[in-house]
């Protein structure tokens, strides 16, 4: 294990009718005026929208609002709420949504207090030390954003999906009221399920030794994760499945997993970014055909690791490490396609006319990854992989 500092400054809120708690926690960091960032209108229809408008009244918080945060969320959205909040002198933002509305709201408020195009803090030419205060209402468990300090942003005209992490950016409050999440389309929810096993996954194959205690928690939260969701397919409405898969996603990328570790392996991740900003499939999407490519290339770097997974996710236990390995992975694929993930690049359209464009638009980071160093010839390998499972 690694030496570590364990820091997670967000306080998050959790459970039914928490979310009118929200104008109370903002006046309470002495907040008189924010900037409401949300996306396409799913919180006007399920009734969240009136209940954080009504909390914010009841502690007489005035409010700006910029919409229309799309998946995958764009620069172009972030300048606009910058724009806005700098004119309207804003003293915090309140994000209400999932993931995208969470990032573009970090994306401004680390532009709020920066001279220069905020594009420059996921360029890496800038470090986000100072952003206004940053209030989360999450109805979408996928991300982890709500307890992190991570926001990816797509600049449209290069069609580069990239990340920045600051300790700026942590939300002060989050709250997640599961019953919130009862009007997510079913696709969604699945999305949501692979992003935060995927999560999981990037620390739980790093590559470091020595890390039993996260080793077993990450075994957990993918257990969990896969029952939760089972459930949800059947009844999106059970409470207890939808708080557990909630709460598996938040613990998934918060920094738990992260203690003790490498950091994390983060080549899917990078392989997936270019995906979504080429193709503008949810990320969820892309991580189910990526992932397995992926674990595929690597496996015998680790095969010990990957041999336990299959053993722990999936009972595969034959007695042969190499074998073991490979069927875990199937199996993943497998539960993947039960739940209605495509896991080939070819699903969404893609062709092998296209691997060029993916491997030029991700190289752009390389070499990534730990337990594998990647470079060009490496992505490529795992494109191809993708498009042909
Ligand atoms: O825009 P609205 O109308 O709100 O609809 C959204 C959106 O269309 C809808 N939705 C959200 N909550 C709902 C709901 N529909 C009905 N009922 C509800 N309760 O769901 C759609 C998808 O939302 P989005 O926020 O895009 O999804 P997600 O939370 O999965 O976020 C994905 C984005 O986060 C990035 C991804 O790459 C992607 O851009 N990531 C951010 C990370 C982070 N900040 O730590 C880490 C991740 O690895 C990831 O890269
Ligand atoms: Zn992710």
């Amino acid at each position: 294990m690694k030496n570590f500092v364990f820091h997670n400054p967000t306080k998050l809120i959790f459970g039914e009718n928490t979310i009118k708690e929200i104008g109370k926690e903002i006046k309470n960091h002495g907040i008189k005026k924010i900037l409401l960032h949300y996306g396409g209108g799913s919180i006007k229809k399920n009734g969240v929208y009136d209940v954080v408008i009504n909390s914010l009244k009841e502690n007489n918080i005035e409010w700006i609002e910029v919409s229309g945060v799309k998946p995958n969320p764009r620069l172009s959205k972030v300048y606009e709420g910058i724009k806005i909040a700098k004119e309207n002198n804003v003293e915090g933002i309140l994000a209400v949504g999932g993931g995208s509305v969470i990032d573009s709201s970090k994306a401004i408020a680390g532009g709020f207090y920066y001279d220069g195009d905020i594009w420059d803090a996921y360029s890496g030419k800038y470090n986000i030390e100072k952003a206004l205060p940053l209030f989360t209402v999450l109805t979408l468990s996928a991300t982890g954003s709500e307890m992190n300090g991570n926001s990816v942003i797509t600049k449209e005209e290069t069609k580069q999906k990239w990340a920045t992490h600051s300790k700026a950016l942590y939300p002060k409050v989050s709250i997640i009221d599961p019953t919130a999440q009862y009007t997510l389309p079913t696709k969604q929810t699945i999305n949501g399920a692979v992003d935060a096993i995927s999560h999981v996954m990037e620390y739980y194959f790093d590559g470091t030794p020595g890390t039993e205690i996260q080793s077993q928690i990450a075994e957990g939260i993918i257990r969990t994760v896969i029952k939760s969701t089972e459930i949800l397919l059947n009844n999106p409405k059970d409470y207890d499945a939808r708080s557990n898969l909630a709460w598996s996603a938040t613990l998934a990328l918060n920094g738990l997993l992260m203690a003790g570790s490498s950091g994390g392996d983060w080549s899917s991740h990078g392989l997936e970014h270019s995906v979504s900003a080429l193709f503008d499939i949810a990320h969820g999407e892309g991580l189910a055909i990526i992932f397995p490519a992926w674990l595929e290339y690597v496996k015998n770097e680790d095969i010990d690791k990957f041999d336990r997974f299959a053993k722990e996710i999936f009972n595969i236990d034959t007695g042969n490490p190499s074998t073991d390995a490979k069927l875990g992975i199937e199996a993943l694929k497998e539960w993947y396609k039960k739940i209605g993930q495509p896991i080939s690049l070819k699903e969404i359209g893609a062709t092998e006319n296209d691997i060029d464009k993916l491997v030029e638009n991700a190289v752009q980071r390389a070499p990534m990854g730990k337990l594998k160093k990647l470079g060009e010839k490496e992505i490529r390998d795992i494109y191809l992989i993708a498009l042909n499972n």
